[in-house]
């Protein structure tokens, strides 16, 4: 059995995503998401490196701001001391090398929670100004210490207008990861509670994909290549392997897959009503995923994951 084996699980494919806050120390725990916290800064920097050494190599930033801070632009995006930019720099130096991967959107920073500045009248996304924005955020995540911008806001031309944005002043080889094909899913219930960033008004489907369609997928993976996207992503996970799959197969880029906020709790509450086995579940989703053909999976699992696979490798 072992011999044979088609798919493996490495922690090398593991990404973590972390949540910072603007408070000035100490972490809190997201209800939704038994066993994940929003850290502050400061003490996010022992946690991150602690999961280092517990093999995990590569970590995506999620900031959030007060309600104070917020904005219809969603500015404190691009602020140089905002959560996101301060961790950035401090991993970089401490942490030296890492994957530090800088997740570009607009939600946890516009007062209205939607993924860039709106259009009063129409009600709709602002298109130019929601790119003007992400490449300011761009730049200041690239020069803070990301190594890799994952835009996930899926806004046409975005992958282009940070290429251009990092062309300027950014350091050299900087990735671009793409949030190509990103379902308008309820399985991001839980990620609201943490990023609180819940839209007040209407909802998501404008801009997110209808989990109906295949081939819609394959056509956002395609432009966002020739646009100069160098990795991609499919988000959710589970319930999109087959998506996942034929993105690989039509494309020559790596591409990741996101195990969203839903998936870990509901996985997470059954296993802690003694429902499912949490070891048995979390590891057959993840090696299902990398069977679906995922080049790196970004899961709240991660630290777990990490655990058991350096223990199986003695
Ligand atoms: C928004 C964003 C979302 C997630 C990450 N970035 C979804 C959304 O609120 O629309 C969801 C991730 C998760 O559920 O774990 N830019």
């Amino acid at each position: 059995r072992d011999l044979v084996q088609e798919s493996e699980l490495r922690s090398n494919d593991l990404v973590l995503p972390i949540f910072l806050n603007s408070l000035s120390s100490g972490r809190k725990e997201i209800k939704s998401m038994p066993g994940v916290f929003q850290w502050s800064v400061e003490d996010s920097l022992s946690f991150v490196s602690e999961q280092r050494k517990n093999g995990i190599k590569s970590f995506i930033l999620f900031g959030i701001v007060d309600a104070s801070e917020k904005d219809g632009e969603g500015s404190a995006a691009w602020d140089e001391s905002g959560p996101v930019a301060k961790a950035l720099s401090i991993y970089r130096k401490e942490l030296g090398d890492v994957n530090l991967i800088a997740d570009s959107c607009f939600c946890e920073y516009t007062d209205h929670g939607h993924c860039g500045p709106m259009d009063s009248k129409s009600q709709s996304r602002h298109q130019k100004q929601t790119l003007d924005g992400l490449k300011k955020m761009a730049l200041i995540y690239a020069q803070a210490g990301a190594n890799v911008i994952a835009p996930s806001g899926m806004v046409d031309g975005m992958v282009r207008a940070i290429r251009d944005g990092l062309q300027e002043n950014a350091p050299s080889g900087i990735s671009i990861c793409s949030y190509s094909v990103k379902y308008a899913s309820a399985f991001y219930g839980p990620f609201r509670e943490a990023a609180e960033n819940a839209p007040t008004f209407g909802d998501r489907r404008q801009y997110q994909m209808n989990p109906a369609n295949r081939r819609e997928a394959l056509r956002e993976a395609l432009l966002d290549i020739q646009e100069g996207a160098d990795m991609l992503l499919v988000k959710p996970a589970m319930p999109c392997l087959d998506v996942l799959r034929e993105v690989v197969n039509s494309t020559q880029v790596p591409v990741g897959a996101y195990q969203v906020s839903g998936e870990y709790a509901m996985m997470k509450a059954a296993a802690q009503n003694g429902w499912l086995n949490e070891e048995a579940v979390f590891f057959e989703s993840l090696l299902a995923i990398k069977r679906a053909g995922a080049s790196f999976i970004i899961s709240y699992w991660a630290p777990e994951a990490a655990k058991l696979l350096r223990s199986s490798h003695g």
